[in-house]
């Protein structure tokens, strides 16, 4: 795991880029980043890199190399059950193992990210407004959630598709801000349980993957430093119920290979969610391009969040 002080030397330290006084970011791939821009910018030696194309295949190795298991809280915990529960996952981390990442809700972000910092742990919101500022009554700006210490975002959840109506324009839209501001964006997909069974779930996944990452002059440079895509099935969020280790597999291949055409073959790493839990989580985190999970239920528990992070090295 890295992202933190004591993160153990990779094979790739030397090409480590580390931005002082911005939020850490994790790449998605394993390694410490930085905002988009200062990715293209910068190396740790101070040294200005020649192309972006060098950013990506190393993100593209460690993905190989590193899994990140994300803990989406929803609307869960008040601060001292947060904090308890933060400090619990920071003090059982293994900075050895796979990246962790917690998403607490809006309130918590920045007392987590204190909780968590100088740790192997980063911290992340669960959605953000695409515009700057402006008339939003409850919602947070992208720029909030750095400013309160958070390296990721959560896009497109279904919860939010599916129960407040987000479209994948708006998807790509908050993306695009995310990505403004040197976010990592967790840009949710997945198929409802009615199109699983009509037989259309990857050409859901194509359509949600197509929509929900900006293209064009918006295209934010999709790579695997600033976007994680999130397959997470819709009817398996909460309900205990998994897709058959087949059925993941495939979705994952296909994500794979229509992102390889959609944003070059260096694209985003791809997680697993939807009841993700100790039991199954070995089995599902070890198939091909799945490279790792976000959590919702078993993310409450220290016990149950560690020990799928301990399966995802296993
Ligand atoms: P569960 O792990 O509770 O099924 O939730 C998954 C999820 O929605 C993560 O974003």
């Amino acid at each position: 795991m890295v992202g933190g002080q004591s993160a153990p030397k990779a094979a790739h330290d030397s090409n480590r880029f580390q931005v002082p006084q911005a939020p850490r970011v994790l790449s998605t791939n394993g390694e410490i980043g930085a905002s988009r821009r200062r990715v293209l910018e910068h190396d740790n030696c101070g040294v200005t890199t020649r192309n972006s194309k060098e950013k990506q295949h190393f993100g593209d190795d460690m993905a190989r190399l590193k899994k990140l298991i994300a803990g989406n809280w929803k609307m869960n915990m008040l601060h001292a059950d947060g904090a308890a529960l933060a400090r619990d996952i920071v003090e059982g981390a293994d900075s050895t193992a796979c990246d962790l990442l917690l998403c607490p809700p809006s309130t918590l972000v920045s007392w987590i990210a204190e909780t968590a910092s100088g740790s192997v742990v980063s911290v992340g919101a669960q959605d953000c407004h695409e515009a700057e500022n402006g008339a939003f009554t409850g919602d947070i700006s992208a720029s909030m959630v750095r400013d309160a210490g958070g390296s990721h975002v959560i896009l497109g959840h279904s919860e939010r598709r599916h129960g407040l109506g987000e479209t994948d324009a708006r998807v790509a839209a908050k993306t695009t801000a995310a990505h403004g501001v040197g976010l990592v964006a967790i840009v949710c997909i997945g198929e409802t349980e009615s199109e699983r069974d009509a037989g259309e779930t990857l050409n859901v996944l194509t359509r949600q993957l197509d929509g929900s990452l900006p293209s064009g002059d918006d295209d934010g440079d999709i790579n695997g430093t600033n976007t994680v895509i999130a397959y997470e099935p819709v009817w398996a969020i909460g309900t205990g119920r998994t897709p058959t280790l087949e059925e993941v597999a495939e979705a994952h291949a296909h994500i794979r290979a229509h992102l390889e055409k959609q944003v070059g073959e260096a694209g985003a790493g791809i997680r697993y969610g939807g009841s993700m839990k100790p039991e199954n989580a070995g089995d599902l985190l070890a198939i091909e391009n799945v490279d790792g999970g976000l959590i919702g239920g078993a993310s409450l528990s220290a016990d149950s969040f560690l020990a799928i992070a301990a399966a995802a090295t296993t």
